[in-house]
């Protein structure tokens, strides 16, 4: 099922998806969206409210504020693709268990896989720790390169703070700190080839 050859392909195979306890209680499946060749990737932790409620990623306050966080680099978010650990809502927007991550994390490594993004963003602690096994606070590694195998490649992840967070604590000290790990993932990808 996790070996569908495109996009759409998988979302095809996957949308119907009961393999954890969240599946029951979605209004929609939230696949991800974006640039299918994106070079650069965020990933979250699941959809919320609004998310559940159109079948999109980021499409409330919080993806707000990521539309403005990819503007501010200069770029547009459909030039990147945005997807989640988890794909269904988790009740009261609780964080996924490691058991519904676990259900959910092949479809993620797939949609990576398919893309072949040149960095991954994890916003929050959540993907830091299921995408990337990273436990340590998102406080104490934000801003920090660590890396990812996905199949046949190694992949550069900048970790930083989850939009909600930046919303809950928005001083200049935190947004400062976004913008900084987003202006290092794009120049990452914007570096000549080679160097
Ligand atoms: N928070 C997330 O982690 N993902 C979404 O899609 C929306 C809010």
């Amino acid at each position: 099922m996790t070996e569908a050859a495109s996009l759409p392909d998988l979302h095809q195979a996957i949308k119907g998806c009961l393999a954890c306890p969240l599946g029951a209680g979605r209004m929609k499946f939230v696949f991800g969206e974006g640039h299918p060749e994106a070079r650069l990737m965020f990933v979250g932790e699941g959809p919320g409210r609004d998310e559940d409620l159109q079948g999109r990623p980021f499409v409330g306050k919080a993806g707000e504020l990521l539309d403005r966080m990819i503007g501010a680099i200069g770029m547009k978010r459909e030039e990147t693709y945005i997807a989640n650990v988890v794909k269904c809502r988790p009740p009261d927007n609780r964080t996924p268990t490691p058991d519904e991550a676990r259900a959910c994390l092949g479809y993620l490594h797939r949609q990576i896989e398919l893309i072949r993004p040149a960095v991954i963003v994890t916003l929050g602690a959540t993907p830091l720790r299921e995408l990337v096994g990273v436990p340590e606070g998102i406080t104490k590694v934000r801003g920090q390169w660590r890396h990812v195998r996905i199949g046949d490649r190694e992949i550069p992840v900048m970790p930083t703070f989850h939009p909600a967070y930046v919303l809950r604590q928005y001083t200049q000290e935190v947004r400062r700190a976004v913008w900084e790990d987003l202006r290092a993932a794009k120049e990452w990808i914007d570096r000549p080839a080679g160097s």
